[in-house]
């Protein structure tokens, strides 16, 4: 394995520019050649493809976004799609491909090796839904991003004795709501992934209003419903007066937090020293507190389960 190539895929997530950085710099250690790949699968059909070298990583560790830009494109999920992007792999003699990106992201990978590409992937996205790794590169930043904007909000809510339903990212899963909600001390949390029990959360806003509380927060995950709509329901149940705020693509955004710096760094060098070693196809991860790897095909069918007992503790001490 001499020369490889690395792109990003999906939705952007901060950190990847540390992965990025990560597997230029352990590629040119070891005396490989190192592209990069830019719009993700899009830019690899497309021939967006350049050499990179020590300086193309200079000074990103700590920006958001991706140096290599990234899409999601339809055209790469049809048969053809997939053979211009192995023609443009063959092209430029990439003798391995590491995808930095999500779900979707590892499924196209998984694709491309069981046409015979040798691939590798890194889990990045906010969502922290890859199932393989406890943690993805960017959903602690993501986390960090709603914190800070609930604490904010809490401020202006108890200056008005509302309540405010937050809505964040995550798409169909609910991590970045659950540890959003916990570390920001929201009063309640809205997951897609369990049912939310409204008449105790109605009692709970009630009862915390005749405490003396002054405002209530409910972070509520993209999946689990309209935040407008929880709002006003908030409002017809409690008679407390509760505003909506979705925090949008603020979340994508910022400057990676030291955790995901560490990860993407651990990760990147991790995903060329496998190739270096001829393991490919495989996915690296975080799980259990220490950074491993699976096959890629084991990887995409794992289950993740949000963590319930976390959800029990957050109802348990948010009142
Ligand atoms: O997967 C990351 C994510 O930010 C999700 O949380 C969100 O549902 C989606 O991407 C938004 O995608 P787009 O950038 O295409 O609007």
């Amino acid at each position: 394995m001499k020369r490889i190539a690395v792109l990003t895929s999906g939705g952007d997530a901060p950190g990847m520019n540390a992965a990025i950085r990560a597997v230029v710099r352990t590629a040119i250690f070891y005396d490989m050649e190192i592209y990069g790949i830019y719009q993700g699968y899009a830019g690899l059909i497309e021939r967006e493809i350049k050499k990179m070298d020590i300086l193309s990583v200079d000074d990103i560790i700590h920006r958001g976004g991706t140096i290599l830009d990234s899409s999601r494109s339809k055209f790469f999920t049809t048969q053809q799609g997939k053979e211009e992007a192995i023609k443009a792999l063959e092209e430029f003699k990439i003798d391995a491909l590491i995808v930095i990106g999500g779900d979707g992201s590892y499924r196209g990978a998984l694709a491309l090796s069981e046409m015979g590409v040798e691939v590798m992937c890194i889990p990045g996205t906010i969502d922290n839904d890859v199932a393989s790794t406890d943690y993805t590169i960017g959903f602690d930043t993501a986390v960090n991003t709603a914190v800070d904007a609930i604490s904010k909000i809490s401020d202006t809510s108890a200056a008005h004795n509302r309540g405010n339903v937050v809505q964040v990212m995550g798409r169909d899963a609910g991590y970045i709501a659950l540890f959003a909600g916990i570390a920001g001390g929201a009063e309640s949390v809205i997951l897609p992934e369990i049912e939310a029990d409204f008449e105790s959360i109605y009692k709970k806003m009630l009862a915390s209003k005749n405490m003396g509380k002054m405002h209530s927060i409910s972070v509520a995950a993209e999946g689990a419903g309209d935040y407008l709509k929880i709002a006003e329901d908030m409002f017809n149940h409690t008679g407390i007066e509760t505003k909506g705020t979705n925090l949008g693509y603020i979340q994508r955004g910022g400057s990676p937090s030291s955790f995901d710096r560490i990860l993407a760094s651990v990760m990147g060098a991790m995903a060329v020293e496998l190739i270096l070693k001829a393991q490919t196809n495989r996915a690296v991860a975080h799980k259990n507190g220490k950074f491993t790897h699976f096959d890629l095909r084991e990887a995409i069918d794992m289950k993740k389960e949000l963590d319930s007992e976390l959800y029990r503790i957050m109802n348990m001490i948010s009142m």
